[in-house]
């Protein structure tokens, strides 16, 4: 009998790969850029299963060029809005994500890109390599205290709770947070308060996104948004690039409307260098490493794996969003 075929996006951990080449026979996308669309259309037909990355638009278009075998995809990631869930759902094509195992390492990101925008390391790392450093000032390169702030962080789940613990018990920071439902176990454990998004702005120093990006939260934070944060405030986002309205960050930071960002994820990814985000002195990017550990990035690969074997073999994924 001949094996299925699944179409790998990009080459992930050994640990995934050779779960799966048990099972299937593989089509690995080996170079470092995505497949192009074109590419991706014709790697797709006749495959049973996909393994895709978070930059792969997985939609309609794809699953009719993947054909009638396609039965499962499964996301390289803990976020699925690259793939169009409803239309995979009304096809009887199971999806998977990779959620816990990145927990840790993203919320590590957020607390070190907030502690880095507060004490502006990027433009202190580059006053050194740019050879500015002059002598040791009493009021230069003054940031943002830490201990004892109020932190707001829009989406209490997983990562977020993770976020908060971090910055409650190491920081002694007061929680504030947005959530669809209350959290009472947070708000016994950390001493959080549920508020609404008015009132996490104005009332924050700190905000770490943790939300998914989807209608409701898709350019959350505007003009409108970023004029009612304290003009001391921090904004890091470790989730996805579109929850930002970047035009309007880039003038809430440049009219110092808030003290500075740091970002994990842009919209586009890659941000072009030229982008006005990347110029400024107060806003921090790095290139979505957000997961990029050892331990979460095999974990997340034996997961996806996970869910193409048992997609393949018409049972309930591992972790499973349709
Ligand atoms: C990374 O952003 C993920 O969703 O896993």
């Amino acid at each position: 009998m001949s094996r299925p075929k699944v179409f790998v996006t990009r080459r992930i951990p050994t640990v995934g790969i050779d779960r799966m080449r048990e099972h299937a026979d593989l089509d690995i996308w080996l170079d470092n850029l995505p497949p192009s669309r074109e590419t991706l259309l014709q790697r797709v037909a006749g495959c049973s299963a996909l393994l895709t990355l978070l930059s792969d638009r997985i939609d309609s278009e794809v699953m009719d060029a993947a054909g009638d075998s396609l039965q499962v995809i499964s996301n390289f990631a803990v976020g699925f809005n690259n793939i169009d869930v409803d239309e995979a759902r009304r096809r009887g094509i199971r999806v998977g994500n990779t959620p816990d195992v990145l927990t840790d390492a993203t919320a590590d990101i957020a607390v070190g890109l907030m502690l880095a925008a507060a004490r502006r390391f990027k433009q202190a790392s580059d006053q050194v390599r740019q050879g500015e450093w002059g002598a040791w000032e009493p009021t230069g390169m003054i940031g943002a205290d830490f201990s004892g702030q109020t932190l707001g962080i829009l989406g209490m789940g997983r990562i977020g709770k993770a976020t908060a613990n971090r910055l409650a018990k190491g920081w002694n920071m007061h929680v504030l947070y947005t959530s669809r439902s209350p959290k009472p176990d947070v708000n016994r454990q950390l001493g959080a308060k549920q508020v609404d998004f008015d009132t996490l702005l104005s009332e924050s120093d700190f905000i770490s996104i943790h939300t998914d990006l989807n209608a409701e939260t898709e350019a959350m934070f505007d003009d409108t948004a970023f004029a009612k944060m304290k003009s001391t405030a921090v904004i890091v986002n470790t989730s996805r690039g579109g929850v930002i309205d970047q035009d309007a960050l880039v003038k809430a930071l440049r009219e110092r409307k808030i003290r500075a960002a740091g970002l994990d994820v842009t919209s586009p990814e890659p941000l072009p260098p030229d982008h006005p985000l990347v110029g400024l002195e107060n806003c921090l990017i790095l290139p979505h490493i957000g997961s990029a550990t050892d331990r979460s990035r095999d974990g997340m690969a034996e997961i996806a794996a996970d869910n193409v074997i048992a997609g393949l073999n018409g049972q309930k994924l591992r972790c499973a969003v349709a």
